[in-house]
């Protein structure tokens, strides 16, 4: 297919879309639009961008030389994707990257975090780089930075070279780490030019729970506690030694950090006693992650309830792990926690969901917009983080195409300007977050749910790779462009 062919399709769609206004001059207060809230704005210079991930968008899994990842063995074994669909073309995003971009540009939006293939780039998991691999990204960021959009890079969204889960068990061994720090510190050497912002590991506890203890990622295990633990141990110490591999050899001034989904814990009801619980419980819950990432410790309840199954680590591994970041990644869907303040040993209890908590369009995606204001703000309390992006925020929904050829995501729009309004609740306190990555840009790969679940704000017909901006895009464009919640 001529890569005319593809842009004539893109385009034909966006101009179809002009009715969700996305191709229109955006309407002004005084032509009926509800005139700006000074009081809803973000502060100046607040980051509006989106956010993907290498595997779940960028299909052409064989080209240019990648070796294969553990998502690519996991997803062809029968049984582990709902719709046992795959991500050999996923968006075809490999291909489709410069029309990808032009939608980035529709909603005018300044950021785009995206994640690099690591098996593209060493296609072993180590040894020699294939300079191929990396030229995909080169290119990428060279259309971004053309179109005014700042590029965020993520080293590592999960899609571990199978070679390393072959030769030592991938996470389950510290080798794992080193070899990761050996990636970060070639990428970080020739990208950090024209990329000053850059995430080492996306959401540890999701990769460590779902990917080695349910079984529900790639690679698939489910492994006993002690084991379990270990892996969440290397991949922090995977974190801190990229963090020191980037400082090395990136270009001086490139700024690091994760991008964590931390347990969000927001007290019950909002008073003192509670909101001191669920500062406790967040440095608790967090133990083996962003507690041990800024405390350099692993806290005494964390050790406790690891008991005899606790990781093996040296003094080393945790002046590594607590290595200084530059900023906070937080991806941010859910609450986990409604704490109250208890008279117990731990000083806080967690209330229990009833059956009747309202939910998005996955059982897990329980609505609770005030998480966004609480994460950051615990984080910036807690740990004294001066600067904070929201990596990941957003919702699938079951979108249809109305008679009229657009999405009209009531629900999506709903969600976002909930949590968004939660978020400038939180900035206008003087909270530190300097930008939002709205997950995601196009429906996707969405792991084990396959293409069932859609999270973009560009529909996806997978059968033809149109994109079709939904009503939540329209939406999108309007609080960037206003830089504030509309
Ligand atoms: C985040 C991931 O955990 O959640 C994304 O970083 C993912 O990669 C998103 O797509 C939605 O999760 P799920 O399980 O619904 O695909």
């Amino acid at each position: 297919m001529s890569s005319d062919g593809i842009s004539r399709r893109h385009f034909a769609t966006l101009a179809g879309a002009a009715a969700l206004g996305l191709s229109a001059a955006p309407a002004h207060p005084a032509d009926g639009g509800t005139r700006e809230n000074a009081s809803a704005s973000f502060p100046a210079g607040f980051r509006w961008g989106t956010a993907t991930s290498a595997y779940q968008i960028e299909g052409a899994v064989n080209e240019d030389g990648r070796g294969p990842a553990i998502w690519d063995r996991f997803a062809h074994t029968p049984g582990t994707i709902i719709d046992h669909s795959n991500a050999d073309v996923a968006c075809d995003h490999y291909r489709l990257y410069r029309d990808d971009v032009q939608l980035m540009k529709a909603l005018g939006s300044m950021a785009y975090r995206f994640s690099i293939a690591w098996p593209r780039v060493f296609p072993d998991g180590s040894g020699t780089p294939n300079p191929n691999g990396l030229g995909f990204y080169d290119r990428l960021i060279d259309e971004l930075l053309a179109n005014g959009i700042e590029p965020f890079a993520t080293l590592y969204h999960w899609d571990l070279p199978q070679t390393l889960q072959d030769r030592f068990g991938g996470w389950m061994s510290r080798d794992t780490a080193k070899v990761f720090a050996d990636y970060a510190a070639y990428v970080a050497e020739r990208l950090s030019d024209r990329v000053s912002h850059i995430f080492t590991i996306n959401e540890c506890s999701r990769l460590v729970h779902l990917g080695h203890g349910l079984g529900i990622d790639a690679p698939g295990l489910k492994l006993p506690q002690a084991e379990l633990n270990q892996v969440r141990h290397n991949v922090a110490l995977g974190h801190g030694l990229a963090v020191q591999a980037i400082r090395a050899r990136g270009r001086p001034g490139t700024k690091v950090g994760p991008a964590e989904n931390l347990v969000v814990c927001i007290p019950a009801i909002d008073t003192p006693a509670n909101v001191r619980a669920a500062e406790i419980a967040t440095r608790e819950l967090n133990g083996g992650y962003l507690t041990v990432m800024f405390e350099g410790r692993y806290t005494d309840g964390f050790l406790a309830e690891a008991g005899k199954d606790a990781p093996k680590y040296t003094a080393e591994d945790l002046r590594i792990i607590s290595s200084p970041i530059d900023f906070l990644g937080l991806n941010i869907y859910k609450p986990d926690h409604y704490v109250m303040a208890a008279d117990n040993e731990r000083g806080f209890a967690l209330a229990p969901f009833p059956a009747s908590f309202p939910h998005m369009d996955a059982d897990w995606l329980r609505v609770g917009p005030e998480a966004m204001y609480w994460a950051p703000r615990h984080a910036a309390k807690l740990w004294g983080v001066q600067s904070i992006y929201v990596t990941e925020n957003g919702t699938s929904s079951a979108d249809e195409v109305a008679a009229d050829g657009n999405v009209y995501d009531l629900d999506r729009v709903m969600y976002l300007r909930n949590y968004l309004q939660q978020l400038q609740r939180a900035t206008s306190q003087g909270v530190p977050v300097a930008g939002y990555f709205l997950w995601s840009l196009i429906d996707n790969f969405e792991w084990a749910d396959g293409y069932e679940k859609r999270f973009g704000l560009y529909r996806v017909d997978f059968k033809t790779q149109r994109r079709t901006p939904k009503l939540s895009a329209s939406f999108y464009r309007e609080v960037i462009k206003q830089n504030a919640v509309v």
